[in-house]
């Protein structure tokens, strides 16, 4: 069984899974995560042409695990997750994420992940294209100021270098790309609850949704 968390960047969507997974004791997946991975082995491969890097995908192994509230990613037996959540990481993610064979290797690995076990999961087009039959559906909102201080305090420390307009800007141009690239764009499903978050404690919109799945499903915590 899969609950699915779409929504523009910033918008809260990995920490609310990630809690949410905890409360449930259920398992996290973090499709963002996994086009970092893809970025960060891009910018590390020495290609400067994405079609010859392209080209080389199938053969990598990826490989991702949930524990301790952190989601693991490792490539070729390498595990990349402290690198995922750079600025230049993020500077690049929503071109790689327009490339079809990248979405299309990111989705396979996901569907094969998800037979066994309950997830729930974050990212841009899961309700709409990679999950349309995920049992339920959030769509997760809010303001472009309150986005950009969120993840600007998540990544201060471990990017000193990086302005709270610098991360604005970077989030702006990424909602720009997601919006409107020709495949599988950021897009609310027509089925999916919308969760506007601007102005409510974190508290507040976890237990919403914890209502909402137990509502829907047998999954209590
Ligand atoms: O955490 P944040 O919302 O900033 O980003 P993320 O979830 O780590 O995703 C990083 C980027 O990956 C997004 O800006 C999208 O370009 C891409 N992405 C996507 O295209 N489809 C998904 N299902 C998830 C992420």
């Amino acid at each position: 069984m899969i609950i699915v968390i779409d929504g523009p960047a910033g918008s809260g969507k990995s920490s609310t899974a990630k809690e949410i997974a905890n409360r449930l004791n259920i398992q996290f997946l973090d499709s963002g995560a996994l086009y970092r991975a893809v970025t960060f082995h891009w910018l590390n491969s020495g290609k400067s042409d994405i079609r010859s890097f392209i080209e080389l995908l199938p053969d990598v192994k990826i490989a991702s695990k949930y524990k301790n509230n952190t989601f693991f990613v490792s490539l070729d037996g390498s595990d990349i997750t402290n690198q995922l959540r750079q600025h230049y990481v993020a500077e690049h993610v929503s071109e790689i994420a327009t490339q079809p064979d990248v979405r299309m290797f990111v989705n396979n690995y996901m569907r094969n992940l998800v037979v066994n076990g309950t997830y729930i999961a974050d990212g841009r087009d899961l309700g709409t294209a990679v999950f349309p039959d995920a049992e339920i559906k959030f769509f997760m909102t809010a303001s472009i100021e309150e986005r950009a201080r969120r993840r600007f305090n998540e990544i201060k420390e471990t990017d000193p270098g990086v302005t709270l307009k610098d991360v604005e800007e970077n989030i702006r141009q990424r909602d720009n790309k997601d919006q409107n690239r020709a495949s599988d764009p950021l897009k609310k499903a027509d089925d999916a609850i919308e969760i506007d978050t601007t102005g409510k404690t974190f508290e507040e919109q976890i237990s919403e949704m914890i209502s909402i799945i137990e509502n829907k499903t047998k999954l209590n915590h």
